[in-house]
């Protein structure tokens, strides 16, 4: 939440009641900003402001959340879908509004990072951060040494240049290779679309690191916080520092779903 927000959100995210039935309690002139009736278009910080409704004070949890799931294939990456498919949020047993840090395909599987700092989520994603994702692809192979020739030159595709920063052939076995590509930037489909333009089309893909971070042995469908090592490499590659009210996984070892 940013210094200053409008009281309806603040009382939202407080759960005191919907922004819209916030807006009500602030007409009929029930909220209170450090002892003066509050109007509608006010704005408080919560850290600083005392808000009342009907005389109780609103406490607003401005803890920030940092956790990684391992998002299995067949699950979307939003936190609602108007067709009624399963949602990573369906995965995320937590109280808090979280939000993906980006999006993986519906048929990608692994690492999606979940937080409510905003200002970190945009800047991993903001292409000018140059943020290392690392991505498994399983492919036909054997790949071709022109193959990761073409891969590591860049490859052409409708929306630009796509090119990984690294490509290296992980395995190879019985006609199928595993390609470790890291790209430094996530448009849409852009793995699948490069390997698929230069003859490799990807039958399985997982993100295995974000960051920095690493998706480890994390279960498939399962989530964990991140530890205060792994939030401050993403700190670090985002160029911000670890806020104070960060939550980790060592201030608390609740279990995981
Ligand atoms: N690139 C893709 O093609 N798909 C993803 O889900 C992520 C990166």
């Amino acid at each position: 939440m940013t210094m200053a927000d409008r009281l309806q959100k603040v009382m939202a995210a407080a759960g005191i009641a919907s922004r819209r039935a916030s807006e009500v309690l602030i007409s009929a002139g029930r909220v209170t900003i450090n002892g003066r009736v509050a109007e509608l278009g006010d704005r408080v910080d919560p850290d600083v402001d005392v808000v009342e409704v009907d005389g109780d004070r609103v406490i607003v949890d401005t803890t920030l959340h940092y956790l990684m799931l391992n998002k299995p294939r067949g699950v979307v990456s939003t936190t609602h879908d108007p067709e009624g498919r399963p949602t990573v949020m369906d995965l995320v047993n937590l109280e808090e509004r979280l939000y993906p840090v980006g999006r993986l395909d519906q048929d990608t599987e692994g690492l999606l990072l979940l937080t409510n700092d905003g200002e970190l989520a945009n800047r991993l994603l903001h292409p000018s951060f140059e943020v290392e994702r690392t991505y498994l692809a399983l492919v036909p192979g054997p790949v071709r040494r022109e193959t990761l020739r073409r891969l590591t030159e860049g490859v052409e595709l409708d929306d630009g240049l796509a090119r990984p920063r690294r490509v290296r052939v992980a395995e190879e076995h019985r006609g199928k290779a595993l390609l470790e590509v890291v790209m430094t930037e996530g448009r849409k489909h852009e793995v699948r679309r490069m390997l698929a333009a230069v003859g490799a089309p990807v039958e399985r893909l997982a993100r295995v690191a974000f960051g920095g971070v690493e998706l480890g042995d994390l279960r498939q469908g399962k989530w964990r916080f991140l530890d205060r090592p792994e939030i401050a490499k993403l700190h670090a590659a985002a160029g911000t520092s670890v806020p104070a009210t960060a939550r980790t996984s060592d201030t608390d070892t609740e279990a995981t779903s």
